[in-house]
């Protein structure tokens, strides 16, 4: 029997172990009906080890995952009519056109599929006749996205689906992804762009070395870790540069020759600023705010969770 919850995915103390690699280790959280749920973290962090867990693809090696009130490891054949998957790396038949290869899964899973409403919800009507082969990346992960829904799933599983796009294709992506939760989906959502878990997710999940490190709504996430603000000084001299770092700060250089500073106390702010005036040194503008959820997340695990997004935003 299936018991009715207000969660799609309750998992706890879930550990996943391949030989002696502990993949994931003890995690338990909840999904929310209708929630965007974003699993943020870098390589190997256990993201896919996760969701495929959920999926039913692998099995846990200890703990209990419920989807849709139903143990993931004894339900397989009930749960994967009701959610959909974008696994990672998706990719598909080279020659068959965007409506094909719609087609194809829709029989595949002999569902009874609105294939022309499926097409404008990913927004390929005017790709629809075209071959998988000549789409771009943003266009083929949009067709995953479609494949994905074919079922009219309750809950939703995207793997990374906007990996190795340019901006602009991530972005229609996004717009694809918002549709999804205007439709009352459930989406579970790794990425490793914070950028893309800030916009889209009412909660994130922040895994790094198979352990969620910090949880919460992304602005909960900046208040309770935050406790500091972000100095950019732009085009800074090399004295300056130097100045700031022998004061005891470590600053991160982006391109434009600005910096970024980690302070703790306004104080800190304004002695910097007058070191800098009393040496000579330059510097032609500047901006206190409070970090973002990529500088949280670099704050917490010490490491970055790629090389996109924080030098796309900055450049913006
Ligand atoms: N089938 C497997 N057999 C052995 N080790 C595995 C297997 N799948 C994953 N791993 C290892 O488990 C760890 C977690 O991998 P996982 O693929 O879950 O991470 P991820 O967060 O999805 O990473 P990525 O962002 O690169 O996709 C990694 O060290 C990986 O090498
Ligand atoms: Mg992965």
């Amino acid at each position: 029997m299936t018991k009715e919850t207000e969660y799609a995915i309750e998992v706890d103390k879930l550990t996943k172990r391949y030989g002696d690699l502990l993949a994931v280790n003890d995690i338990s959280f909840t999904v929310r009906k209708g929630e965007v749920f974003a699993f943020l973290g870098p390589n190997g962090a256990g993201k896919t080890t996760t969701v495929e867990i959920i999926e039913t693809i692998r099995t846990p090696t200890s703990g209990k995952v419920t989807l849709l009130g139903m143990d993931v490891t004894k339900k397989k054949h009930d749960i994967v009519h009701r959610i959909g998957v974008l696994p990672q790396g998706f990719s598909s038949f080279d020659r068959i056109t965007v409506r094909e290869t719609i087609q194809y899964y829709s029989r595949l899973f002999c569902v009874n599929t609105d294939i022309d409403g499926l097409i404008e919800l990913v927004n390929l009507k005017e790709k629809a006749k075209e071959q998988y082969k000549y789409l771009s990346g943003g266009l083929k992960q949009r067709l995953g996205i479609a494949i994905a829904l074919v079922n009219d799933p309750e809950v939703v599983f995207l793997d990374e689906p906007t990996t190795g796009l340019d901006p602009r294709a991530r972005r229609e992506v996004w717009e694809v992804l918002q549709g999804l939760k205007e439709k009352g989906k459930t989406v579970f959502l790794t990425t490793h762009y914070m950028e893309e878990a800030e916009l889209l997710a009412d909660t994130v999940a922040i895994i790094s070395k198979g352990k969620i490190i910090a949880m919460g709504s992304p602005g909960e996430l900046i208040e309770n870790n935050a406790h500091y603000q972000v100095l950019t000084l732009k085009s800074v001299d090399e004295k300056a540069f130097e100045i700031v770092r022998k004061l005891g700060f470590e600053p991160v250089r982006n391109n434009h020759r600005n910096i970024r500073i980690m302070v703790e106390h306004t104080g800190d702010v304004l002695r910097i600023l007058n070191t800098i005036k009393d040496a000579g040194a330059l510097y032609l503008g500047l901006d206190v705010r409070k970090p973002n959820l990529e500088e949280v997340f670099l704050k917490l695990t010490g490491e970055a969770l790629s090389n996109g997004p924080v030098g796309e935003r900055e450049a913006e």
